[in-house]
């Protein structure tokens, strides 16, 4: 079911309003405008009307909460196989754990929250901003921010890219829940296509910074970090920034 509102504070607080009221699995949320988008990290999501796709999905894996931040990373890859379907030339790249770039520039972003009230089954909600007919950023978006009309030239018919999202995730998804083996089946295609893979990079942990270069994601959906001496690290959530 997909639910279309013109505009909303932010698709993922009406999805989990939905989900907690015992939304099916697979409710749809879309806003043509949000007044309230959310970005990771407290961030927020530059949401401007009628150009782009901001939604959000109702999920509810049954699966152990530790399996559910690699939902991000499934997301990414459906969305990736979206992306590289509708242009050839495109050439996006997932960066770990919730971007999509292309030419290193941000063309759309996941936010993934999870609800876990013992009392309550517990759901998902997946929210997914792309910047689809956008003609230009200003501010600090200027020059770290692109869309597809930016860098394909063209005007994208955007229920048919939502359409081909949720079409490339919904097999995905279905494998991940029957693997046992984690995100081993698509971890090829997360390497092959990862921003960060070979570059250097720093990571904010508890304990400190930690710096190395990126040498794969594992199979739980972790980014592993190569350190000066060898030594192979995982980091399982935060963000990567990238060394000079
Ligand atoms: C990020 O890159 O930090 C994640 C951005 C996620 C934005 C989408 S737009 C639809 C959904 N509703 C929100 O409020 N945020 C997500």
């Amino acid at each position: 079911l997909i639910h279309w509102h013109r505009s909303l504070e932010s698709t993922n607080s009406t999805a989990r309003l939905l989900a907690a009221g015992g939304a099916d699995e697979g409710a749809v949320v879309v806003a043509e405008s949000q007044s309230a988008g959310r970005g990771r990290l407290g961030r927020s999501w530059d949401s401007p009307s009628g150009v782009n796709l901001y939604f959000s999905l109702v999920l509810r894996p049954q699966l152990p909460p530790g399996r559910i931040p690699q939902l991000t990373l499934l997301l990414a890859v459906a969305l990736h196989r979206a992306l590289t379907l509708l242009d050839g030339e495109l050439r996006p790249a997932i960066k770990w754990p919730n971007d999509i770039l292309v030419g290193g520039r941000k063309l759309s972003g996941i936010l993934c929250e999870m609800q876990s009230e013992a009392d309550r089954a517990h759901f998902v909600v997946a929210g997914i901003g792309i910047n689809v007919n956008q003609a230009g950023f200003e501010g600090e978006l200027d020059g770290t921010a692109t869309s597809l009309r930016m860098e394909t030239g063209r005007t994208i018919s955007r229920p048919a890219l939502l359409a081909s999202v949720l079409n490339h995730l919904e097999p995905l998804y279905d494998r991940w829940q029957q693997e046992e083996d984690d995100l081993r089946f698509v971890q090829k295609e997360l390497e092959d296509n990862a921003f960060l893979q070979g570059r250097t990079v720093s990571v904010e942990r508890m304990h400190g910074t930690l710096e190395g270069t990126v040498t794969g994601i594992a199979p739980t959906g972790e980014l592993i970090i190569t350190t000066p001496d060898g030594t192979p690290c995982r980091v399982a959530s935060g963000e990567a920034r990238l060394r000079k």
